[in-house]
């Protein structure tokens, strides 16, 4: 692919697409041409030419001409098809569908091998951070043992709004969802399986391990009230939306859960759309990665840079993922996840029957009024599954840092 421009075919032309299409345009290094653009709606107004544009895919995998296959667009499914018959076809593929890659990874990975193709999807997880690039070359022979991080931009975004401008859960979502950062069903944000589906493909990366989204913990932000952040702000902590892994003895502690973050943290002065991740290794110690987690233009920039790649045959050698062996399948990776420990949580509720629904182990701190009722207290990390996913529970859930 050296030496001339680069054909791409792009599936998807919303908030992401745009953004590539803008900063193609304005990049300077990069020859490169968006030749099809496929989309489904025929009626949406575009910003550009509607003869630029296709309804049929097989304008674009029926092609034998084109270098790349950008696919951005937002059915998981969808995308699934797409992005396999493109590399079944040995086309380079680059997406940023972190649901349809998380869904799908044994497959995925398999397909790679199987067609000598690549598939790299740095704009699915961070925006516009280079994590996984870092994760699977820079830390390939670093002893990682966790990383901590921020990788929802719509939540972090919520969060800060409620926080600094005392902004209802309502208004700041709407706000998320105008700045184009939430998915286009919300629920994937404020649910925390848009942080799931990013923590799975950090963890590929980061410990060679394929996990399956529904054997990990998501518990999301859905159900927070100003209370809560009246709550963190007396005792001068901020709530973060945090995806978690931490590997000790070849066990993992894998979930995503909102968590007290105190001013200690690095990740404490990490607002609106802004992610960080923050990763711990034996010799480097611990290295936060910051930056744009989500938006139109600081995604696209992270899909550009993966075309580049291409161009000088970049795929990810999953280096760490072959190490492991059988364990680097998602049948293989059955008892690696720690599946239950105590865990620190102040939990908020009206009635305390709600309760109920988690195994609490101790109360540490208890405190009722007319307004609203919390407890501190040690949890079983299993019982914490009855949230994920629960759109009837009115518990919010937070966890306390020792
Ligand atoms: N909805 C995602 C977010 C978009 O808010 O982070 C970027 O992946």
């Amino acid at each position: 692919m050296e030496n001339k421009e680069i054909q791409i075919g792009l599936f998807g032309f919303g908030c992401v697409g745009q953004g590539l299409y803008d900063v193609l345009n304005m990049s300077q290094g990069l020859e490169a041409r968006i030749v099809k653009f496929c989309v489904k709606d025929k009626n949406k107004k575009r910003s550009i030419d509607a003869s630029n544009f296709t309804y049929d895919k097989e304008d674009i995998l029926g092609r034998k001409d084109l270098d790349v296959v950008v696919e951005l667009i937002d059915n998981a499914n969808d995308a699934f098809e797409i992005v396999s018959r493109a590399m079944k076809n040995g086309v380079n593929v680059v997406t940023a569908n972190k649901k349809m890659l998380a869904e799908n990874f044994s497959e995925l990975y398999k397909l790679q091998q199987e067609n000598n193709v690549a598939l790299i999807y740095e704009g699915s997880a961070g925006g516009s951070i280079p994590i996984i690039r870092n994760l699977e070359e820079y830390y390939d022979n670093e002893l990682l043992s966790s990383l901590s991080g921020i990788v929802n931009g719509s939540t972090n975004y919520i969060l800060s709004k409620m926080q600094f401008d005392n902004l209802t859960y309502e208004d700041a979502l709407r706000e998320a969802q105008e700045n184009g950062f939430a998915e286009a069903d919300p629920w994937l944000d404020v649910a925390g399986y848009d942080a799931l589906y990013k923590l799975i493909l950090l963890i590929v990366h980061a410990f060679g391990v394929i996990l399956k989204p529904e054997d990990v913990l998501n518990v999301g932000i859905q159900n927070i009230r100003i209370h809560d952040i009246y709550f963190a702000r007396e005792k001068q902590l901020r709530i973060k939306l945090l995806a978690y892994a931490r590997k000790e003895n070849d066990k993992i502690r894998a979930y995503v859960l909102p968590h007290f973050v105190s001013r200690e943290s690095e990740l404490f002065n990490v607002n609106y759309e802004y992610n960080a991740i923050e990763v711990e290794g034996a010799f480097s110690d611990k290295q936060m990665l910051a930056g744009k987690g989500a938006g139109s233009h600081p995604t696209g920039s992270a899909v550009l840079s993966d075309i580049s790649a291409l161009t000088y045959n970049y795929r990810y050698g999953y280096k760490k993922l072959k190490k492991n062996g059988a364990n680097g399948t998602a049948e293989g990776a059955n008892g690696i996840v720690e599946d239950d420990f105590p865990l620190k949580c102040y939990i908020r509720f009206s009635n305390p029957e709600s309760l109920k629904e988690l195994d609490i182990l101790s109360i540490e701190e208890e405190y009722r009024s007319a307004k609203t009722n919390y407890v501190i207290a040690n949890v079983s990390f299993k019982s914490l599954f009855n949230l994920k996913g629960n759109k009837d529970t009115e518990l919010f859930v937070c966890v306390v840092e020792d």
